[in-house]
């Protein structure tokens, strides 16, 4: 067997996305593209923003030499500097360009930040419902996840924090807004977070570094302000990225951003910088960093997706689901209305709608919806989520 034994049952674990995905294509092949509901996929369907084509076309007009040659491993001085700018008049902290490693994508930038943190066998706490990757990259860089649960708000539970919280914790990982739930962690919650952490590390004198993976940070909804993570522990990082708020996922483009206040901080950043050399990554894409170091103002119209959140959570609870109102990204984590989600997922499949089972984020008995496609999907899928509903009180 040439692929290895873990690899194949982690397949097997992470396989939920793809095998939707691939369903779907069966689906459409057999019932045209519009007559199936894909609400299955993370994958925006906004185009980038004007000023984005704008700084391409500038960019591919450039005749500056060495534009497209490595750099510093942390990314164009230039363009870390723009971000930490962006950073220093968000929070009010003295962020500068030394903080910041430009990455390939947020994924890229947790790979790189558990390389940097974990020894052999430590723990990254994460909650549940999680982003089922974060096993996998926990796994790649030599840690283990340890699951911590929420409340049914899907917030975290500080006293179930603190219980899973070991003398091997590294990490702890937080992602608002939250990929699968849509749910935002206000800033009490944040100092609780930190309280806990700091408690932790007294009773094991050990220390814990507080990691935010915010790919959706600027997804906000309601005009609401991002609570930052960075004054509520001194040991924090930030991984995100421009795969949602510009829309480029595929452009592989993200950051990391170190608290100035994080003890040795300088060497962290060091230690970030080897291992997005060592692990392969080498540098961010240099066209892209080019880019994003003017474009740290802009965003995708995200009126857009709250127009999707207030159209689809009013008709959810309308047929009866129940669902935790998002406040911002674009997923929705409503409760299955029976307890088997992968049986009722099937059934939503029958009437040609496509979500996520919850056993795919660590949370069975809910599923997840992504509302980042069109109006027409979206009013398309709502006669299946009806009958599939009603199907269940038969
Ligand atoms: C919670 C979460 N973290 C990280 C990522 C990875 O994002 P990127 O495309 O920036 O690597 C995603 C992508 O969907 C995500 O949902």
């Amino acid at each position: 067997m040439a692929v290895a034994r873990k690899i194949h049952e982690f397949m097997e674990q992470g396989s939920w996305i793809r095998k939707m995905f691939e369903e779907g294509i069966a689906l459409k092949q057999q019932f045209g593209e519009d007559n199936v509901f894909d609400l299955s996929l993370g994958n925006p369907i906004m185009e980038p923003p004007p000023q984005f084509f704008e700084e391409l076309r500038r960019i591919a007009n450039s005749s500056e030499t060495g534009m497209h040659r490595y750099m510093p491993n942390a990314g164009y001085p230039d363009a870390r500097a723009a971000v930490a700018a962006g950073l220093a008049q968000e929070t009010g902290m003295s962020f500068t360009g030394d903080h910041v490693v430009l990455t390939c994508g947020a994924g890229g930038a947790l790979n790189v930040i558990m390389k940097t943190l974990l020894d052999p066998g430590d723990e990254v706490v994460i909650f549940a419902p999680y982003f089922v990757e974060y096993m996998f990259y926990a796994d790649n860089q030599g840690g283990t996840c340890r699951v911590a649960p929420t409340d049914e708000n899907w917030l975290p539970d500080l006293d179930a924090l603190a219980t899973a919280i070991t003398p091997k914790t590294s990490i702890v990982l937080v992602n608002s807004p939250n990929n699968p739930t849509g749910v935002v962690y206000s800033a009490e919650i944040l100092a609780g977070i930190g309280e806990v952490i700091r408690a932790k590390e007294a009773e094991f004198g050990t220390e814990i570094s507080l990691v935010s993976d915010e790919p959706y940070r600027k997804l906000l909804f309601d005009g609401a302000e991002y609570p930052q993570i960075f004054p509520h522990h001194p040991r924090s990082i930030v991984a995100t990225s421009h795969s949602k708020d510009l829309a480029l996922p595929g452009e592989r483009i993200g950051m990391i951003a170190v608290s100035p206040d994080y003890p040795d901080g300088e060497d962290v950043v060091d230690g970030l910088t080897f291992c997005n050399r060592t692990l392969g990554f080498v540098n961010a894409p240099a066209l892209m960093q080019h880019i994003i170091g003017r474009l740290q103002d802009v965003t995708i119209d995200v009126g857009e997706y709250e127009s999707s959140r207030d159209f689809l959570y009013s008709a959810l609870t309308d047929i009866g689901y129940s669902v935790v109102r998002p406040d911002g990204a674009f997923y929705m984590f409503p409760r299955s209305p029976i307890e088997d989600d992968v049986a009722f997922v099937d059934q939503l499949k029958q009437h040609r709608v496509l979500v996520v089972p919850g056993a795919g984020f660590g949370m069975p008995g809910h599923f997840r919806i992504s509302f980042c496609v069109s109006e027409a999907t979206l009013q398309g899928s709502l006669e299946g989520f009806r009958q599939a509903f009603n199907a269940t009180s038969d």
